[in-house]
């Protein structure tokens, strides 16, 4: 396989923030060149070969954690899986030292997800391998952005220019904030909608100088008016801990913020309509919508490969991209 001269810079892929719209880009083409190889009766090309990924996720997932070990063993890397509850941690064992552990074994990457913000740059700091944040805590989940740029741009041509919404808990969403970046920096204009107890005061600065294709809404209707694409968020329980409610009811919520055959009129007749998973289906989007003609929920998931393939491909192999793709 030979280079095309584009470069992948970074040695880590920690989050959308510190990456610019070339960057992001080049990952998209890329997971676009991977997306074909998924099409092909053997999915398989010799790219990674002899190299090991190890794919540390010590807090829940099915969708991003399958997705990093298909796309590893299309690559032909040896990916090896550890879960919390099977791993050492449940002995009580930091996560450095679980890192540096498995690091001493000399993975090339390191794919982490874990509950607490800032884990997967602790991690990187320590480590001699590649880190990939794989979703830390609240703060960025840089490849579900990816994988919902390239389906967007998929479906609409172009990024630049769209009207989207971004629906729910804003707050505690860490697909929010790596959308917020990746999609203001490929040039759309993105409109954040949440009940004000889920919506952090500020929150458009985060788009930095982009921050004028930012708007908040706390009403539904608005946020969807003329909207090209609807990306809808899960209620994120699990981080709310014990303090008081942030909404009535489930069905409170799913009345005012909720994606139903009512609600999703106010879109353009042709929006496409997102969710990162895992849906709670009645809340967040009614099941018609959700298993509905303009659903991409399953498109998502399918470009997830591709998207993690490139990104493994660029990290594993020293940022060189490929002109072509060998098979296996
Ligand atoms: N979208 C997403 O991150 O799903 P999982 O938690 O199942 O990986």
């Amino acid at each position: 396989m030979s280079a095309t001269g584009r470069a992948f810079a970074s040695r880590h892929l920690l989050g959308i923030e510190g990456l610019g719209a070339d960057e992001l880009v080049l990952l998209l083409d890329l997971g676009e060149r991977f997306l074909e190889l998924g099409e092909r009766p053997i999915k398989k090309v010799p790219t990674l070969r002899g190299r090991t990924v190890i794919n540390l996720f010590l807090e829940a997932s099915t969708r991003t954690r399958t997705s990093f070990e298909i796309a590893a063993k299309r690559l032909s890397a040896d990916a090896v899986n550890v879960s919390g509850s099977g791993s050492s941690t449940s002995k009580g064992e930091s996560l450095l030292d679980t890192a540096r552990n498995l690091v001493a074994m000399r993975p090339d990457v390191v794919v982490l997800r874990h509950q607490a913000s800032g884990a997967a740059e602790f991690v990187a700091r320590h480590v001699d391998a590649a880190v990939v944040n794989a979703g830390d805590g609240t703060h960025e989940h840089p490849t579900q952005a990816l994988l919902d740029a390239s389906t967007i741009r998929h479906h609409k041509g172009s990024i630049a220019g769209l009207e989207i919404a971004i629906v729910g808990d804003i707050e505690h969403s860490r697909v929010a904030r790596s959308n917020l970046y990746a999609l203001t920096r490929l040039g759309a204009n993105v409109r954040l909608c949440a009940p004000f107890t889920m919506m952090p005061q500020g929150i458009e600065s985060l788009a930095g100088d982009h921050r004028r294709q930012v708007s908040t809404h706390a009403r539904l209707e608005s946020a969807l008016e003329g909207a090209d694409v609807v990306m809808m968020l899960r209620i994120q329980r699990e981080r709310m801990g014990d303090g008081p409610a942030r909404f009535p009811t489930n069905r409170e919520y799913s009345r005012h913020f909720g994606l139903s055959p009512r609600t999703v009129a106010f879109a353009k007749p042709d929006a496409i309509l997102m969710h990162p998973g895992p849906i709670n289906r009645g809340v967040e989007m009614d099941p018609t919508i959700a298993d509905g003609p303009r659903s991409v929920v399953l498109e998502q998931v399918t470009r997830g490969v591709a998207i993690r393939m490139a990104v493994l491909y660029v990290l594993g192999t020293g940022g060189a991209v490929p002109s072509e793709f060998g098979s296996a």
